[in-house]
């Protein structure tokens, strides 16, 4: 969190984060998008602000606040991102349990994308967070 200026996500990661209660959990700007929300709901207006428009022109517009630094979440939302090839940095963490099931993590891309890999790291002896950067 220290590295980035902003988060961007999905609503349906917004709506999930919302429905955990407790305290907060980000300490800078978080940015929702979504084409089906016309606002944020009250509770939360001091916390999450409503983009809208091509991710390019959501892009360009938070870097002109000057807020470079994004920190992407949501699957659907990292998918798109991909696709745009607008991904710098991929930090993948894996819990050892089995569902059986699920979504794709990586959607279709017009291109193979390939990246370097940085370093992993252990966490509660548990979680492995492996960190990969773009190659360009
Ligand atoms: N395991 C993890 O680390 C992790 C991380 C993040 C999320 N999650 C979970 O994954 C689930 C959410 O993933 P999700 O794939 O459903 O997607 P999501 O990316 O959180 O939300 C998808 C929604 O975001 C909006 N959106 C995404 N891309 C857009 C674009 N280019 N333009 C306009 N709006 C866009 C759309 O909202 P509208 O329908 O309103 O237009 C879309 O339906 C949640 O359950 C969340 O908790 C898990």
């Amino acid at each position: 969190m220290n590295r980035i200026d902003a988060l961007v996500m999905g609503r349906n990661t917004f709506e999930m984060v919302c429905s955990f209660g407790g305290d907060w959990p980000y300490n800078k700007p978080v940015f929702v998008m979504s084409t089906t929300l016309s606002n944020i709901p009250e509770k939360y207006t001091h916390k999450a602000q409503l983009v809208k428009g091509s991710i390019n022109e959501i892009i360009q517009n938070l870097n002109q606040k000057g807020y470079k630094h994004l920190y992407i979440d949501g699957g659907k939302t990292i998918q798109s991102f991909l696709k745009e090839d607008l991904i710098d940095e991929l930090i993948i963490t894996t819990i050892p349990i089995l569902l059986g099931g699920g979504s794709p993590l990586f959607g279709k891309l017009k291109n193979p994308l390939e990246f370097e890999y940085v370093k992993s790291e252990v966490f509660l002896d548990a979680l492995v967070q492996d960190t990969y950067k773009r190659k360009r």
